[in-house]
């Protein structure tokens, strides 16, 4: 929920820790600070608000350079303990002002820690967990003093950099979820970092290492990263970085190329990150199948770390994910259990982790996350894997912990969504549920090898069907502009036009902070029908009328019901589709395509109607308020 970069090398510390921030600042805009180690000093800056606010007050400084060094840290906070304050702004520092520490996620005892570090003397200033970090390492280092290599309690690794010691007896002491990265004034040759259940990588330069919440922060110096795993803490220094676990054994981390570029994390000409990312579904989709989809008609699923035989063992399907993921999750249950009769349900993250699921080594967990960080799903694979049930990870971010902590992952390749509102990637979650059920289809040969041919072929058409659905959204911008006034949307759906009806809702709701709701359209009159009133704008996604079981026959109905009590009705539904023209106020049309893959299509105009919506309203849609792109807490 939070942004970090830690930061060691021969540039301004203070440059790489703004420039990082710019970037990070997604992940939480509640309120930003800056250390830096140089000249003998520790200097932090924190402002309440958005980066601007600490930018507007490091400009103001009437020295050149306010904060000179080239060993720092920088913060970007999504406030939960305590409020969005300058005094609750990290970084925190100790009773001596000699080190400081900045934070992501929540330390579940500190209340407990901070009593006994009052109790020892300790003045603590802010309402944050955090600061008992600060307090904790001032008393570890005053215990165990002492220059490198020289002291040290039991453990043979605590006799390593005094930071690093002190640190990693600190997080022994720590519940909860927590990255945490630290720099000292008297040691600007480290800056040492931690992590439980909240992610943090590093980016190894040239002469030069960062750690940050994500690649994002550092991939305008460099492209080297490496992960940091469960219960890690690392030493990052000028020439390299050294990890061990929190006992101070050493562990060697994966190191990977980023395969995308800073220009790929840039607005690139557009006024905001959501409009590009919108713009770039058809490149985020065709990177999605590519590769996956064989010349002769099979998917291919090489990269899976689970044998074709572990997929025919499979008797049960769970899909575990929050939000908009979990959208993309109620739409391939539609698809699995039609293509491979197992059941499958689907489940919100935190809810699926709290109860007691009937899991077995059967069982497929499907756990679909863009950020490979969400708390709750993490907590979700974490159980599911101790009922010894397979886990296979839908991510969109390479060195994420979900996956590392899966049996298997299916990446997404949509690139670096940054815009709050997920766009870009739940395109590339549809897609690649829909290429989990048709292999799970084809390695248990519930489905003929002719019939996934056919399904190949036309899920390679997707990307074209993409772009030109999304080449003809200027009507639905204009009523979006239209009802920028409007009290609430209702939004409707069947099948899988249901999960779009959500996923309609949902974006408005963050975006436009308007009342929003989704519903199955054959539930509308067992109760939501007595929400319409004359003039309220109803959003129905139509499924097509060659779909199954007269469907569409039925929606038609429904929008005639909410019709005829006074409902503004907006329809989305395929070319050719006459059925609906007469019970349409407002009619989208999109591209023919086969039922299961119409969420495809039929989410774009929603994504543009909500995104246009809140602008119309004035709003900033990459950064809405409360919200915070990734969720590093329960
Ligand atoms: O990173 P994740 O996919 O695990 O995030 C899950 C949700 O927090 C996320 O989908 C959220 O609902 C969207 N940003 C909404 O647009």
């Amino acid at each position: 929920m939070c942004g970090i970069i830690g930061y060691v090398g021969d540039q301004s510390a203070l440059d790489v820790a703004l420039q990082g921030l710019r970037r990070l600042e997604y992940r939480g805009y509640d309120s930003s600070g800056i250390a830096v180690v140089g000249a003998g000093a520790l200097r932090t800056a924190r402002r309440a608000g958005k980066l601007a606010n600490l930018e507007k007050l490091l400009a103001e400084s009437p020295e050149t350079d306010p904060m000179p060094g080239t060993t720092g840290m920088g913060h970007t906070r999504w406030a939960t303990h305590g409020g969005p304050t300058d005094v609750n702004a990290h970084p925190h520092t100790d009773c001596t002002g000699a080190l400081a520490v900045i934070h992501n996620g929540i330390i579940e005892n500190f209340a407990l820690l901070r009593a006994e570090l009052e109790a020892g003397g300790h003045e603590l200033t802010s309402e944050t967990d955090t600061e008992v970090v600060a307090h904790l390492l001032e008393a570890e280092l005053a215990r165990v003093p002492g220059p490198v290599g020289v002291a040290g309690p039991a453990s043979s690794a605590d006799a390593s950099h005094p930071l690093t010691g002190a640190l990693r007896r600190v997080c022994r002491r720590l519940e909860g979820a927590f990255t945490l990265v630290v720099v000292h004034r008297d040691y600007p040759e480290v800056v040492v970092g931690a992590r439980r259940n909240s992610p943090l990588v590093v980016g190894l330069g040239e002469g030069e290492s960062f750690l940050a919440s994500d690649v994002s922060a550092f991939i305008a110096h460099t492209r080297e990263a490496m992960e940091i795993g469960q219960d890690q803490v690392v030493e990052a220094r000028r020439d390299g970085v050294a990890v061990t676990d929190f006992e101070g054994q050493p562990v060697d981390n994966r190191r990977y190329h980023v395969d995308w570029d800073a220009s790929a994390a840039e607005k690139g000409g557009y006024p905001y990150f959501m409009l590009k990312e919108i713009n770039e579904q058809p490149t985020a989709l065709a990177d999605t199948l590519r590769g996956r989809l064989s010349a002769d008609g099979a998917i291919v699923l090489d990269e899976e770390r689970l044998s074709a035989q572990d997929f025919r063992d499979v008797d049960k399907v769970f899909i575990v994910a929050c939000g908009t993921a979990y959208h993309a999750g109620l739409i391939a249950k539609y698809a699995v259990e039609h293509w491979t009769r197992l059941p499958c349900e689907v489940e919100m993250a935190s809810e699926f982790r709290y109860r007691d699921p009937v899991l077995d080594r059967s069982t497929l967990v499907i756990a679909i996350s863009q950020s490979g960080e969400t708390l709750d799903t993490l907590m979700a694979v974490k159980h599911a894997r101790e009922q010894k049930a397979r886990v296979l990870a839908i991510c969109n971010t390479n060195g994420s912990t979900i996956p590392r902590e899966s049996d298997a992952v299916l990446y997404t390749r949509c690139g670096p969504e940054v815009g709050v509102a997920s766009t870009k990637t739940f395109l590339g979650q549809v897609a690649a549920c829909l290429l989990v059920g048709l292999f799970l289809a084809q390695v248990r040969g519930v489905l003929y090898g002719d019939e996934v041919a056919a399904y190949v072929e036309r899920l390679q058409r997707m990307p074209e069907l993409v772009r030109r659905t999304l080449g003809r959204l200027e009507p639905i911008r204009e009523l979006a502009r239209e009802l920028a006034d409007a009290k609430a949307v209702l939004f409707l759906g069947r099948h899988v036009g249901y999960p779009v009806a959500l996923e309609g809702a949902l974006k408005l709701k963050e975006l436009a902070y308007m009342h929003a709701e989704g519903f199955p359209a054959g539930e509308l009159k067992h109760g939501p029908i007595a929400l319409i009133e004359p003039g309220l704008p109803v959003l129905v996604v139509v499924p097509s009328p060659r779909g199954r079981a007269n469907l569409h026959g039925k929606i038609v109905s429904n929008i005639q019901e909410v019709r005829a009590r006074g409902a503004r009705t907006i329809v989305i539904a395929e070319d050719g589709d006459l059925a609906v023209e007469p019970y349409a106020d407002h009619l989208i049309r999109v591209p023919e395509t086969t039922s299961l893959f119409a969420p495809l299509v039929t989410t774009l105009p929603l994504q543009v109607f909500a995104c246009e919506l809140a602008l119309a309203r004035g709003l900033d849609v990459d950064q809405p308020r409360n919200l915070a792109k990734s969720v590093t807490v329960e």
